[in-house]
């Protein structure tokens, strides 16, 4: 460990389980005070107690990232335990599986409000303490669906595109007050969503392996240390960026 979170608050959602929790305890290890929000109230007190158990300072609340009210009591009620954040990582996420000419308006804004709408609701409300600090940095987990995609996962990859705009468009309006801003996009990562996607598309299993450079999948530790390092000051001339964790998927030709 490098210790080079320490010091730094920082917020993870959707951090009960998968890649926010890897985030998390990745953070922690690194000597952050670390705040988990997740909608799983009992998935988010287990790892809550797992890594309260290795020591680490953290806290967690249950919170909704779609929902206004629910964010901003959810941020305060970390603030006022932990401090104010001084890095979000916006990852709580889901697939979506649909039709452009079958899917309702509601389905499309269920995607937006978690994939997109809840990044934004996130960022609203931690940026003013972290601008009153002239500190702080953002990471929003994007997905490889935001430059490459598979057919029926309409509308994941629109918002995942729209959430890599977003990180460019922040970084431009934050940068001046010291505050960065930068999207990691996974490939093919071990969890739970992941499984989801192989029930769905079940070929793409066998599939999947044979067409990673690496000839293996990622874990959430993999992503982890990236965003880590993202959210750290050793990333200071870093922002506005997009970076693939994809094992080398999104350069091959075919
Ligand atoms: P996961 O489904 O294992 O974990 C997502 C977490 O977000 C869950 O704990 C869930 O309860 C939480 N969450 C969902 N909606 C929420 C809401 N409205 N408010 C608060 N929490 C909420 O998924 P995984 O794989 O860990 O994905 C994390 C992020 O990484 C997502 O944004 C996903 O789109 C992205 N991603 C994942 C990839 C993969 O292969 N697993 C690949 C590319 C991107």
């Amino acid at each position: 460990m490098t210790g080079r979170l320490i010091d730094e608050v920082v917020v993870v959602t959707g951090a009960a389980r998968g890649i926010g929790r890897a985030v998390a305890a990745k953070a922690a290890a690194e000597g952050a005070v670390v705040g988990l929000i997740d909608v799983l109230a009992g998935q988010l007190a287990s790892t809550t107690a797992e890594l309260q158990a290795t020591g680490a300072r953290v806290a967690s609340v249950v919170g909704d990232i779609t929902d206004e009210t629910s964010v901003a009591a959810a941020v305060a009620h970390l603030a006022a335990e932990l401090g104010p954040a001084t890095v979000l990582v916006n990852n709580a996420g889901k697939n979506a599986y649909a039709d452009a000419t079958q899917m309702t308006v509601a389905e499309w804004d269920a995607v937006f409000d978690v994939d997109l709408k809840g990044a934004w609701l996130m960022a609203r409300q931690v940026l003013p303490a972290m601008i009153e600090n002239s500190h702080g940095a953002i990471v929003n987990i994007a997905s490889i669906h935001a430059s490459l995609t598979t057919a029926g996962m309409f509308p994941y990859a629109a918002a995942k595109s729209g959430l890599v705009g977003m990180t460019r468009s922040l970084a431009l309006d934050v940068g001046p007050h010291n505050i960065r801003v930068n999207a990691v996009s996974p490939g093919y990562i071990a969890t739970d969503l992941l499984e989801e996607f192989f029930t769905n598309f079940p070929h793409e299993r066998t599939h999947a392996l044979t067409v990673h450079p690496l000839n293996r999948i990622g874990t959430p530790e993999d992503v982890a240390e990236v965003v880590c390092f993202l959210a750290s000051p050793a990333a200071s001339f870093v922002t506005g960026a997009n970076w693939s964790i994809d094992g080398g998927l999104s350069i091959r030709y075919a």
